[in-house]
């Protein structure tokens, strides 16, 4: 196949290499068209723009493959835990012995929060959204690690990333002790890191919580299949804030924020609202069906779609099963499991959707299984970012070490007014 491109324009051609990766994805590289032409591209939504060349995450959305390092998500989520999954995302291998026990024991000592951030809590109202919290939150330790501010540093760069992947549970599930007016409950360091995720969450001081293994491991699968899905959304927001050499916190606070948005991470929020106002209508899926293909109507089927996969996203066909596997375990009958399953089955069989190739996306599920170990809905998406941290890591690590790292900068096409006189104040014309 052809190492590079021809451009033609105003009578010139131009050759522009093309670049291959490992998995035989190909890519016009324009990173000289500019200098070149004296033109740009533009692609908003950045659906047909590469920002990055990256050995992390692999995706190929027509086949319904995602790996990670090279290992398919399958693989990982029967066979690892999520912090050996961090691990590897972020370092590259999956861990030896010694690594993986040093690594554990060190994200096991950081879970505790500097006790005056404990104070920040008290300010937010009772109603505060978590996200809100937990991205205020994370920004803030950079106020408390003020030494983590060199990224190249790598012994200060490895000491950043176990307080961020300590910490964070623990910042979570403060955010919703506060939010139900519970007592903090302090990480076990006893527990694995799922273990402790639930412990904090739904333990309190006056009794001894048992943590359910079946659910902890659920929870640990949960986190694997959110933990990195190459350029998406929030982890574009990580790289972009980052290559300011702005420090990782921040940078993370962002990408927090990013994913909030019922588009993003916030879809699986989204999936249960729409699930419960479909059940509390009744349950007929059809009109809600309607609604999404409607063009006059802003509603889309939450948990369906994706920019990428255009068959069905691996994560939601494992996070189906684990559903199965946990409420059969837990005993429970949610009837929004039931409109869910309707749900799909109606679209996949509507031309609206197939034309589309609309399918459920790794949103449209995980509520369901979030529910069923008792997070409150508005907790989804703070799973989500605690699922999330290790890629943002991971990624943001490549970036800042990558030898071609600058400042993130796109370009644009102005639209606007072209030059024109100042009007002084009491000479313009009164606006219509
Ligand atoms: C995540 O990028 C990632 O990797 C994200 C993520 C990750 O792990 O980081 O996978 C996590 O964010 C999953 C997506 C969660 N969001 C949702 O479930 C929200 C609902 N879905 C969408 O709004 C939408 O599908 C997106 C945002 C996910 C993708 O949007 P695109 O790629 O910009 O697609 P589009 O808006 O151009 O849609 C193409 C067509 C349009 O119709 P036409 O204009 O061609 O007629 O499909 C339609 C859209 O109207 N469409 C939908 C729809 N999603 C797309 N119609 C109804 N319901 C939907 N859900």
């Amino acid at each position: 196949m052809a190492n590079t491109a021809q451009l033609s324009i105003d009578g010139t051609t131009y050759e522009l290499p093309v670049i291959e990766g490992t998995e035989g994805e190909r890519a016009i590289d324009i990173r000289k068209l500019r200098a070149e032409t004296g033109l740009v591209t533009i692609d908003s939504g950045y659906g047909n723009t590469g920002s990055c060349e990256s050995a992390i995450t692999f995706l190929n959305g027509e086949k319904g493959i995602l790996h990670h390092r090279g290992y398919a998500i399958e693989d990982l989520t029967s066979h690892s835990t999520f912090l050996e999954v961090a691990y590897l995302l972020i370092y590259g291998d999956l861990p030896d012995e010694e690594q993986s026990n040093a690594f554990i024991d060190d994200v096991t000592r950081h879970t505790l929060i500097h006790e005056n951030l404990r104070q920040v809590f008290l300010g937010f109202p009772l109603n505060a959204h978590p996200m809100a919290i937990l991205s205020s939150m994370v920004c803030s330790l950079s106020a408390f690690y003020q030494d983590q501010g060199n990224a190249t540093d790598s012994a200060e760069m490895d000491i950043t990333i176990r307080r961020l992947l300590a910490k964070i549970p623990t910042i979570a599930a403060f955010a919703y002790k506060k939010s139900i007016g519970q007592p903090f409950v302090y990480p076990d360091n006893s527990l694995s890191y799922s273990a402790n995720v639930l412990n904090t969450l739904f333990g309190v001081p006056c009794e001894q919580y048992e943590v359910d293994p079946e659910l902890a491991l659920a929870l640990d699968q949960l986190l694997i299949l959110h933990a990195d899905h190459e350029q998406n959304c929030s982890t574009s927001t990580v790289r972009l804030v980052g290559s300011s050499r702005a420090n990782l916190f921040a940078a993370v606070s962002a990408a927090i924020a990013a994913l909030w948005g019922p588009l993003h991470g916030g879809a699986n929020q989204a999936v249960l609202e729409m699930l419960n106002e479909i059940h509390e209508s009744g349950g007929g899926a059809e009109k809600y069906i309607r609604m999404a293909k409607d063009k006059s109507s802003s509603f889309r089927l939450m948990g369906f779609g994706h920019r990428v996969y255009k068959n069905f996203d691996p994560r939601a066909k494992i996070i189906k099963k684990t559903c199965d596997r946990v409420l059969e375990k837990l005993g429970v009958d949610d009837p929004l499991l039931e409109i869910a399953r309707k749900l799909e089955e109606t679209a996949l069989h509507d031309d609206y959707f197939v034309e589309r190739k609309l399918y459920p996306n790794v949103d449209f599920y995980s509520g369901i299984l979030y529910r069923a170990l008792g997070i409150p809905t508005e907790m989804f998406t703070v799973m989500f970012a605690i699922g999330r941290l290790p890629g943002w890591i991971a990624q943001w690590r490549e970036m800042i070490n990558a030898p071609d790292a600058r400042i993130g900068r796109p370009r644009q096409i102005y639209t606007g007014e072209t030059a024109r006189p100042f009007v002084p104040l009491h000479h313009r014309p009164k606006s219509q």
